[in-house]
């Protein structure tokens, strides 16, 4: 039986949770498999708007087993938060599956996240500052505390008093911060213990099994391709593989499990945070598009940067995932245009790119070159099927797949879970 992928196709934030949400009634679970609280899901059910940062989408289908799988970085204090919220709105947790292997956010790794954007200065990543470059770097470093040494006391000491043993040397004398108490962070951690225990699990084994049972394994990434750590505009991404072949290791499934990996790609662009971003619009449009858009972060509440269709990234994305479906989100935006600008490729130095350039100096230098599609003025927000849409959003979603290499099968045309039109089975 199948494991699908989900994945962002742009610079995260393209509405992987209303794609989940989507296909929720066909799969049994739903594994986040990198990042931690960096990430931000909105999903709208009814009147009820959702926002998760470590929980799978899957925790608000009752039928679906949540998975926290190894490659993802917990913050024990923001899961049990929002495990915590979602109680208090009549949404169990109880099914939460979280990976041994998974490694824990540290506060040393929170403190470091923040002082060091500060010394980078002008050069700063923009990063959530929620501890995620830190916590994979000790996980790389292997001096990384994982999610099973809360099962053992005397192995959570040591580790943590290991740890700080020198981060606190960098806090205190590198950056002139206070020193961290391990025996606080131990007595804090242990609390955490108590709640957690009956979550962690051998999540690998759990899938495995479950696919040789034939149930339906959805894999879900946060951020997206462009902020991968390898395929990414590096430095400018986040420290954790989003893209479909971190999904495998993430898990712990193998490739040859994967059936369908399915990109989610925005009908316009977004990025949070510095790096370069060729389509951006930096004028009164850019405006229109983050306000009729809601393009205002999930995690941070930071304003997205905004810009139009990039289809040179989104080619990109479909090879280096191996997109085989895309869901494209947020077409409703795009209504009211008389004409629509989709970059086709760019231009650095006079020379045409029609693949993202090899170095990090080109792609700064990257100029789009901007093919104009005709606009609709009508409401789509209602559109049921393909044929409801009006011919010219017909055409600009044909167009968007035609350049993009990959068959749009989904498209969101609101945000609610009813505004989804599905042009062909996602699984
Ligand atoms: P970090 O993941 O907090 O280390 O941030 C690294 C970069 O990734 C920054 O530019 C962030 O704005 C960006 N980033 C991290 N998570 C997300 C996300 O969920 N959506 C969009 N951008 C993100």
């Amino acid at each position: 039986m199948p494991a699908a992928v989900l994945v962002g196709a742009q610079w995260g934030d393209e509405g992987k949770g209303k794609a989940t949400d989507l296909l929720g009634g066909d799969v049994d679970y739903v594994v986040r498999y990198q990042g931690g609280n960096n990430a931000g899901h909105t999903v709208v059910i009814g009147d009820q708007k959702y926002a998760l940062h470590l929980l799978p989408t899957g925790i608000l289908s009752p039928d679906v087993v949540p998975v926290i799988g190894n490659g993802v970085v917990i913050d024990p204090g923001v899961l049990l938060s929002e495990i915590d919220g979602l109680a208090k709105r009549g949404i169990s947790a109880e099914r939460l599956l979280i990976s041994s292997n998974a490694h824990l956010i540290m506060p040393h790794h929170k403190a470091l996240d923040k002082v060091t954007e500060r010394y980078l200065g002008k050069a700063k990543i923009g990063t959530t500052g929620r501890g995620i470059g830190p916590a994979y770097g000790d996980k790389i470093a292997r001096m990384g505390v994982r999610v099973q040494d809360l099962l053992d006391p005397g192995i959570l000491a040591k580790k943590i008093e290991v740890a700080l043993t020198e981060k606190n040397q960098v806090l205190t004398k590198v950056y002139n911060r206070r020193g961290i108490d391990p025996a606080a962070v131990l007595e804090e951690y242990l609390a955490y213990a108590e709640r957690l225990k009956p979550h962690i699990a051998d999540t690998s084994l759990v899938l495995s099994k479950a696919l040789d049972e034939g149930k339906f394994v959805l894999l879900e990434g946060g951020q997206g391709t462009l902020l991968d750590i390898d395929h990414g505009t590096y430095p400018f991404v986040t420290s954790s593989s989003p893209t479909s072949g971190g999904a495998c290791a993430g898990a712990g499934i193998p490739p040859n499990r994967l059936t369908k990996i399915i990109g989610i790609l925005k009908a316009y662009t977004t990025r949070v945070g510095s790096g370069p971003f060729p389509t951006e619009l930096t004028d009164e449009t850019g405006e229109w598009l983050r306000r009729t858009g809601g393009e205002y972060g999930v995690t941070t509440g930071r304003d997205r940067r905004c810009g139009w269709f990039d289809a040179v990234i989104a080619r990109y994305a479909t090879r280096i995932n191996g997109i085989t479906d895309y869901f494209l989100t947020k077409l409703d935006i795009l209504s009211g245009l008389e004409s629509i600008p989709v970059c086709v490729a760019y231009e650095v130095d006079g020379v045409r790119h029609d693949e993202i350039p090899m170095t990090q100096t080109d792609f700064h230098h990257a100029v789009p070159v901007y093919e104009e599609l005709p606009g609709w003025k009508e409401d789509i927000s209602n559109a049921k099927s393909f044929d409801d849409l009006p011919p010219n959003a017909q055409s600009y979603v044909r167009a968007l797949e035609e350049m993009s290499g990959a068959p749009i099968s989904a498209i969101g045309v609101g945000p609610g879970r009813d505004q989804t039109v599905v042009v062909r089975s996602l699984v």
